[in-house]
């Protein structure tokens, strides 16, 4: 197939029902991983990973470093060929048709790179042009996409001035010109500040909430409990655990409920009493970092204890959600891999 052939064909793909953007995506077929694994000359950075990112969802890639995350998202994304397993990018395999699944694959390096010279207008027109965007429809594009993560009043600095956090929600508006239908994100919120944060979570919500299918790589486990729907654990290139259903805490969905169970986490001034009050009620506590750990099912189950404990004279000083499991699933793997 001619390169002319191939921009055509990106054309089509990313013109009608991409073109709306990140409005009026039909739910897509999402990501599947299978059995991938990758090395460089011996060194195993992926040994099997195996995963999936439904459309419509934000699934977190977590692990310690020199896990193999980096490693794996390169491989999704097409710039690391795997030394074998399967890849469906929104149904396409990317092996059989890498073009057609880099179409409908947004990338977020953990780094903008080497297209700093240009400004962020000129850097969003040449992706979009890369991606066979027609001309009018990408000058569009590109203003929302400014507007998106507010970089209107810089779109015509060169990159290289940008600050750390300006330059990664840049790379979030690229790897958003062609409004793919899977996103994989890298490190995306390092160097954010707060607010920036929000808005990345926000808007990587937004999306999934559109069918795209959003897998991010995370070590920031506190900000993944209203950002993630689940959780893939990797350590030393394996996939070696799934944590569902993060934002309610745990895996209240193994057993189709899908009750809204976490653990929460409770301090008085006096600990003992609140030890002893906890113990009266039959709830299995856990000594957690500045606090008592104790599984809840749900909020009313908490408002209702907060009254008793307070009712009961308990000084109770702090009362909340604690980060919970993933924190949990992540720390024990981490120290296995230590090992
Ligand atoms: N190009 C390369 N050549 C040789 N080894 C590599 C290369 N890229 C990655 N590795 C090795 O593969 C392993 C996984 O690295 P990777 O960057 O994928 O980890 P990561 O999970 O992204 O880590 P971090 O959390 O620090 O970003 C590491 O041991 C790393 O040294
Ligand atoms: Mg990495």
């Amino acid at each position: 197939m001619t390169s002319g052939d191939e921009d055509e064909r990106a054309a089509r793909e990313n013109g009608a029902g991409r073109a709306a953007a990140v409005t009026g995506r039909t739910h897509g077929s999402g990501l599947v991983v299978r059995g991938v694994r990758r090395s460089f000359r011996g060194v195993v950075a992926v040994e099997e990973a195996d995963l999936e990112v439904p459309a419509g969802s934000v699934t977190a890639l977590v692990g310690p470093n020199g896990a193999g995350k980096t490693t794996l998202l390169l491989v999704l994304a097409g710039l690391l060929a795997p030394d074998r397993g399967t890849v469906l990018l929104d149904g396409v395999d990317l092996a059989a048709d890498p073009v057609a699944a880099r179409a409908r694959t947004g990338w977020m390096p953990d780094a903008l790179g080497s297209w700093e010279s240009l400004t962020g207008r000129e850097l969003l027109r040449a992706m979009a042009d890369a991606h066979g965007v027609p001309r009018a429809q990408a000058r569009r594009r590109v203003d929302e996409l400014l507007a998106l993560v507010h970089l209107e009043d810089l779109a015509d600095a060169r990159a290289q001035v940008l600050s750390r956090g300006q330059k990664q929600r840049l790379g979030l508006a690229r790897a958003l010109v062609h409004s793919p239908a899977v996103l994989l994100l890298d490190e995306p919120a390092s160097g954010l500040d707060p607010r920036s944060r929000v808005e990345l979570r926000d808007t990587l919500r937004r999306l999934a909430g559109e069918g795209v299918a959003v897998l991010v790589s995370s070590h920031v486990l506190s900000e993944l409990d209203e950002l993630a729907d689940r959780a893939v654990l990797v350590a030393g290139g394996r996939t070696v655990d799934v944590v569902e259903d993060v934002g309610a805490g745990g895996r209240g969905a193994d057993d189709g409920t899908a009750r809204p169970t976490r653990p929460w986490r409770l301090r008085a001034l006096d600990a003992d009493l609140l030890r002893r009050a906890l113990a009266d009620r039959g709830l299995p506590v856990r000594e957690g970092p500045g606090g008592l750990d104790v599984v809840l099912g749900g909020e009313l189950a908490a408002a209702r204890l907060l009254a008793e404990l307070v009712a009961d004279g308990v000084p109770v000083v702090a009362f909340a959600p604690a980060t919970g499991l993933l924190e949990q699933a992540y720390l024990e793997l981490d120290e296995r891999s230590r090992r």
